[in-house]
């Protein structure tokens, strides 16, 4: 239920803030114990590596000298020797440049993204998204006031060429010099599961390098949460490869996904004049993220129980990935489009003919036989740039157990068999 905020002191930035949409389908979820949830994108509890965290907190707590600075306040830009063990890691996988001084520590991989839209986008600023994208981040978008304007994208994720019409349409109408951001997942991404190929980077690099020329500045975010998930294919550079000159995009990275969520932890690597500002208002918000999650991630990483985490969890969703996947390709109808993931944690399918809003007709069924999914619609954002499907869905395979992926996708088939034109 809404409050009332009539006459109350509350800020335009609050009023403009809005409950996420999964909040009400995670309450929706509590109401009914048995229902199979594929809308929460949470990882696989069972992958956690709680063994090793507890042999880290005791060794961590059983030396004065160590845990008395974990214990302690930190620095705001984060822990000196985190920083350079991700540094160290980030040149190995390909970004030759990465130094300490320029990645930031952040609460999770979502302050980064808060932070840097803080930092950059003022009330009525243009940021481009991918369409559909993570709509958490829209939220974010909508609360900074920020005029959001989506890109197509298909089963390979941002589509290049949409994005230069985006960038002509600016030029037409003459608010280019208001674009400040150009938002994109590159790894399996929230919802769609696409992976961006080697050659796509290449491409919207050379557009925006053309663009950066043609007008006013701005920046692109690499979102690479889901990077540590690749379950199979190409391991594609990072997009951030393609600017040694660390000078047009910034890249967000997470502990939360190969690691454990609830350390809360993420990262971002950029240029230094935007960096230095968001550290500013990172400094203003909670002088640093917490000094003893920190100490426990960069202790896993010098031992390399990180590194064990993370292909633990990759073998824990290729099996659940299959589980959902091959019962959605065995009960669902063919008209049904699906797009199986490489990596990540979702699949996204359209169904044809077929309404997924919430509260839609589809969306009751399945709520009656206690199956819940993020309808597709709240992954788009206002300026869609064709008509807004209504047809599609995400489904998470990281929480629910083989069986129970199986079983809702068989419960989804029926559904989808009976209302499909
Ligand atoms: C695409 C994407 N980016 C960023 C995040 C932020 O995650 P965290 O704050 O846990 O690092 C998420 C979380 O689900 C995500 O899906």
């Amino acid at each position: 239920m809404e409050l009332s905020t009539q006459g109350l002191p509350l800020s335009q930035r609050a009023m403009r803030a809005n409950i996420s949409p999964i909040s009400w389908l995670l309450s929706k979820a509590l109401e009914h114990p048995n229902m199979i949830s594929l809308a929460a994108g949470f990882v696989d509890g069972g992958g956690l590596p709680s063994g090793p965290i507890a042999r880290i907190c005791a060794e961590l707590l059983a030396d004065g000298g160590r845990s008395m600075a974990a214990l302690n306040y930190g620095t705001t830009a984060g822990s000196p020797l985190l920083r350079e063990l991700l540094a160290e890691q980030l040149r190995k996988e390909g970004l030759s440049s990465a130094k300490p001084e320029d990645l930031i520590i952040s609460n999770g991989g979502q302050q980064s993204l808060f932070t840097l839209t803080d930092a950059t986008v003022d009330p009525g600023d243009i940021v481009l998204v991918e369409d559909p994208t993570y709509f958490v981040y829209l939220d974010v978008l909508r609360a900074a006031g920020a005029r959001v304007i989506g890109v197509t994208t298909d089963e390979y994720g941002l589509v290049p060429e949409a994005l230069e019409e985006r960038l002509e349409e600016l030029h037409q109408s003459g608010e280019r010099h208001r674009l400040r951001l150009i938002y994109l997942m590159s790894y399996y991404t929230n919802p769609k599961g696409v992976n961006l190929p080697w050659e796509r980077r290449k491409r919207i690099d050379e557009i925006v390098r053309a663009e950066l020329e043609r007008g006013d500045s701005f920046l692109v975010v690499e979102d690479a949460a889901y990077r540590e998930l690749r379950l199979e294919g190409p391991d594609e550079p990072f997009l951030k490869s393609l600017d040694p000159e660390n000078e047009r995009i910034i890249v967000v990275g997470t502990f939360s996904k190969a690691f454990a969520p609830g350390l809360r932890l993420g990262w971002c690597m950029g240029p230094p004049w935007v960096l230095d500002r968001m550290a500013r208002l990172k400094g203003n918000q909670d002088f640093g993220s917490s000094n003893f999650s920190q100490a426990i991630m960069a202790h896993a990483m010098q031992e390399g129980s990180s590194v064990d985490a993370a292909e633990n969890f990759r073998s824990r969703y290729r099996s659940k990935r299959d589980a959902l996947v091959n019962a959605m390709r065995e009960f669902w109808p063919p008209e049904a489009q699906i797009i199986e993931p490489h990596g990540g944690l979702y699949a996204w399918a359209s169904l044809p003919g077929i309404d997924t809003d919430p509260e839609s007709e589809f969306f009751n069924r399945l709520f009656e036989k206690e199956v819940l999914y993020v309808p597709g619609k709240y992954c788009f954002c206002e300026e869609t740039q064709g008509p807004r499907p209504k047809d599609s869905m995400r489904l998470s395979y990281g929480v629910a157990s083989e069986e129970l992926l199986r079983e809702g996708a068989r419960r989804m088939g029926e559904v989808i068999a009976d209302m499909m034109p």
